[in-house]
């Protein structure tokens, strides 16, 4: 019931847009079919980013695109159901980075840089990823990292990555840009490890009633996002956009191509709303793309560790700081007393030709010592991203795409077949490598490609 309140008041102006553009831009199928099939053949290839050593692709791998996420056998199958389902303005949301993408395709090169050195005759019956997240048990070293207009993917996407994430007994992030209200996701997910992101936006005192409201819905840990505050040159958004605050027609059209994406999502319930904060924007901007537009031009450019002291005054439970990608930086965080520090480029959506998070992680374990956590975000697609990243000294991995694939896919069911995956995989690939714990892992079993010391 509340579900329908909610979705019922969020069917706007956006989704009227939406159709009438959709239906305007059917005026003109002749044009519109062309230019839908041009921008489909130059879509995105299922095996771009995540396939590193295929043979040449021959013969060509065949990827799951049906609709039961237990037939997907690897994150890839996952990536390819939504390839499927979503419009190519939604797509190129979850999958792009900014400008020419070379800190996103980095992320997940850098993982191939990494060799494993097994060691063999070991007794691995006994295999455990289980393993401690701020100080509390976790099933495996992983937090789902925020992303910010999950309800653009799938309906109430927040609480869906929420209850998955209970499912998987991991942190679930949400993000200043979610499109449920904290409420409603602690709601969904009773019991979840619950952390809530902040972006700071517009004057001190909305981040300091976010902060309240956090901790009144029970946020175990905030994350200051630091490497956003400027907005990264996603180009495909600007070409999907007319303007500041509209859907292109094409873009609206080919969206109409995705039926069930169509159907599931603005026709049933119109755009979501960015809900935790649409009252701090002003009234005429609160469209769903004037919104996003709206918050990005009041991120001031002056937040500075003057601001993390500030909120570190506030806010007494766990404080992370995510964005970070320098040895300085890393240096700096530690000496202001938050509790981790999240190595992260923004999955390659922010600053572009930056470094990898796992390149630079074996030296910022170095500078922070076991004192404050260390995380890292980008790249990760597999069970072995995951062990080579604690092997290089990440307390654990953030993972961005990985489960938005699979909520795309199939909703939570999705989601959690996302992180079983993951899951499975280093587990398994734990045992061939011939160590029984998470602790075991060290940089002793990799060796950089052509290097062994
Ligand atoms: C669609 C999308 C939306 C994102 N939104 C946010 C956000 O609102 N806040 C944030 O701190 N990071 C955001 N990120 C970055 C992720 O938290 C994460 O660091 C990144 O996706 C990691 O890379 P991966 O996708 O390769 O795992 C977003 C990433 C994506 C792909």
């Amino acid at each position: 019931m509340q579900d329908r309140i909610f979705y019922r008041r969020a069917v706007n102006h956006d989704s009227v847009h939406l159709l009438a553009c959709a239906l305007a831009g059917l005026a003109g199928a002749v044009a519109g079919a062309s230019l839908v099939r041009r921008s489909r053949s130059s879509g995105f290839e299922p095996n771009r980013h995540t396939q590193l050593a295929q043979l040449n692709d021959t013969p060509a791998r065949r990827y799951y695109t049906g609709f039961n996420p237990q037939r997907a056998i690897a994150i890839s199958d996952l990536r390819a159901m939504s390839h499927k389902r979503l419009p190519r303005f939604a797509l190129e949301y979850l999958e792009g980075g900014a400008e020419d993408e070379a800190a996103m395709l980095r992320e997940r090169r850098a993982f191939a840089n990494w060799r494993f050195m097994p060691r063999t005759l070991v007794d691995v019956s006994h295999r455990s990823l289980a393993t401690n997240i701020l100080g509390r048990p976790a099933a495996m070293p992983l937090v789902i990292s925020p992303t910010g207009l999950n309800g653009i993917l799938h309906v109430h996407g927040d609480r869906l990555l929420a209850q998955a994430a209970l499912h998987a007994d991991v942190p679930f992030v949400q993000s200043t840009m979610s499109n449920d209200t904290m409420e409603e996701v602690a709601r969904a997910a009773p019991g979840v490890r619950h952390w809530w992101q902040l972006y700071v936006f517009g004057g001190d005192e909305i981040w300091q009633e976010l902060l309240r409201r956090a901790d009144r819905v029970g946020c175990e840990a905030l994350v200051l996002t630091t490497n956003a505050q400027i907005f990264g040159d996603r180009e495909w958004q600007r070409r999907n956009q007319i303007g500041k605050g509209r859907l292109s027609a094409s873009a609206a059209l080919e969206s109409l191509t995705h039926p069930l994406w169509f159907v599931e999502n603005p026709l049933s319930h119109g755009l979501p709303s960015f809900a935790n904060i649409i009252d701090f924007v002003p009234k005429d901007q609160r469209s769903f793309f004037a919104a996003s537009n709206w918050v990005r031009a009041h991120q001031p450019a002056s937040l500075s560790w003057d601001t993390v002291a500030k909120i570190r005054e506030r806010w007494k439970k766990p404080f992370i700081l995510k964005g970070i990608l320098c040895p300085d930086d890393v240096r700096r965080a530690v000496d202001s007393g938050v509790d981790g520090i999240v190595l992260s480029s923004h999955g390659g959506r922010q600053l572009d030709w930056t470094i990898s998070p796992l390149d630079l992680l074996p030296f910022a374990r170095k500078i922070v010592g076991e004192k404050t956590a260390l995380y890292i975000s980008g790249g990760v697609r597999r069970g072995t991203d995951l062990l080579k990243a604690c092997a290089l000294g990440a307390d654990a991995v953030w993972v961005g795409r990985a489960p938005l694939y699979g909520l795309c896919a199939a909703g939570a069911a999705g989601a959690v077949r996302a992180l079983e995956i993951l899951q499975a995989e280093a587990r398994n690939a734990m045992g061939l490598l011939g160590v029984s714990h998470v602790d075991d892992l060290g940089p002793h079993l990799l060796a950089q490609t052509g290097r062994v010391a």
